[in-house]
């Protein structure tokens, strides 16, 4: 079998797409405006209509993203930010980086989101430690939207902002919300193995505050004024490549299209996978774009030599809660411990995924994690 099965295929899509690529490649090539080239309005425009956000400002990865919407929010040294310890580092990184102190706050084992009740503890412990709380980072893993009723709830209650991490996640909704118009600001990557992603880095920023969107646009070219040499804050360079905007154009032209796709290998997952096997849980009314389709196994180091040596690909997305990281060790902890996303990080186990997986394939992929299941060593 199998070497085939590929853990993420990007080819099916190139080859779905090429000739168009190739044009608007060529275009750009054409008209040589690398930088901040008209294709960058133009997918700010084509993202801002595909979700809704009132701004978008096209950056140069996903955490740039962050980093641009904290500067933007005004996090100074010494304030605390509320983050999940279950999350790709990028999410804590751009707090720390400008001398803010993450608060690491436990997820759900259903669905490995930020879980309200953590959130709750984690006000109280930045409390307790007499710290000054600016906000939360909630981030949508694996392509699912937080419960974002809850977790707005308790924001609202303590005059806190949101900033919604959707690295994984642009294109899914939750209850007829879009990812890109929850929370204060929205943040993507356009890293080429996420839902949408271009050949390169890439990223976004959503925000539906005026104020804070012209903030980010400044920030996003050295904090420029009426133009660039015209410098009215300290910004970065942040920009999205011209060319990186040319390829995200095609690729949202069938991003409605993959997501249905998505939706359809995630159904058969549910359907095809042993009865006992822990799968994900998607919240109510809420549609995931699956970046990944993660299973929960107590034997989960075992069943990925199993998998490998059935040439079924599969990664372990997260090893490490961020809280265990030496990067973050010295920050506070919501109520001391963090046992859920202790647990995941040794349990959890990612099945390949993406909008083009075969049938056939998956049916391979469940036999492999069925012969597992039923092996005598396991209870
Ligand atoms: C949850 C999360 N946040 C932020 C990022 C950072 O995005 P980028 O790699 O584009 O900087 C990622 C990327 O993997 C991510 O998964």
């Amino acid at each position: 079998m199998r070497d085939r099965i590929a853990f993420i295929d990007l080819t099916r899509q190139q080859e779905r797409i090429r000739n168009r690529l190739d044009a608007a490649i060529a275009c750009v090539l054409d008209h040589g405006q690398y930088i901040m080239g008209p294709e960058v309005a133009a997918l700010e425009r084509s993202l801002a209509d595909f979700c809704g956000a009132r701004h978008v400002i096209a950056c140069a990865n996903g955490t740039d993203a962050l980093l641009l919407a904290l500067i933007a929010k005004d996090l100074r040294a010494g304030d605390a930010v509320i983050v999940p310890s279950f999350t790709f580092c990028a999410t804590a990184e751009p707090v720390s980086l400008l001398g803010g102190v993450p608060i690491f706050a436990d997820v759900l084992a259903d669905t490995f989101n930020l879980d309200p009740e953590s959130l709750k503890a984690a006000v109280l412990t930045a409390r307790r430690l007499g710290l000054r709380l600016r906000g939360a980072i909630s981030v949508d893993l694996f392509g699912q939207p937080c419960d974002y009723d809850a977790i707005e709830a308790i924001v609202r209650e303590n005059s806190m902002w949101l900033i919604c991490d959707a690295a994984q996640a642009f294109g899914a909704t939750y209850r007829r919300r879009k990812i890109g118009t929850i929370g204060n600001i929205t943040t993507t990557s356009f890293f080429p193995a996420k839902p949408l992603g271009c050949y390169g880095d890439g990223g976004a920023v959503f925000t539906d505050e005026d104020e804070t969107a012209g903030i980010i646009r400044s920030l996003r070219v050295h904090g420029q004024g009426k133009d660039k040499y015209d410098n009215v804050r300290v910004g970065i360079n942040g920009r999205l490549d011209t060319i990186q905007a040319a390829v995200l154009l095609e690729k949202l032209a069938i991003f409605a299209d993959e997501i249905e796709a998505r939706n359809r290998v995630a159904a058969r997952y549910d359907e095809f996978l042993p009865a006992n096997l822990k799968r994900p849980v998607v919240v109510d009314d809420t549609i995931s774009v699956w970046a990944q389709y993660t299973v929960q196994t107590r034997f989960r180091d075992d069943c990925l030599i199993h998998l490998r040596k059935q040439g079924v690909p599969a990664a372990v997305y997260y090893p490490q809660p961020l809280h265990r990281q030496p990067a973050f060790r010295d920050c506070p902890i919501a109520g001391g411990q963090l046992p859920t996303s202790e647990r995941l990080a040794a349990d959890v186990l990612s099945l390949p995924m993406h909008p083009y997986l075969a049938e056939d394939d998956q049916h391979l992929i469940a036999a492999a994690m069925t012969a597992f299941s039923a092996a005598p060593c396991l209870p």
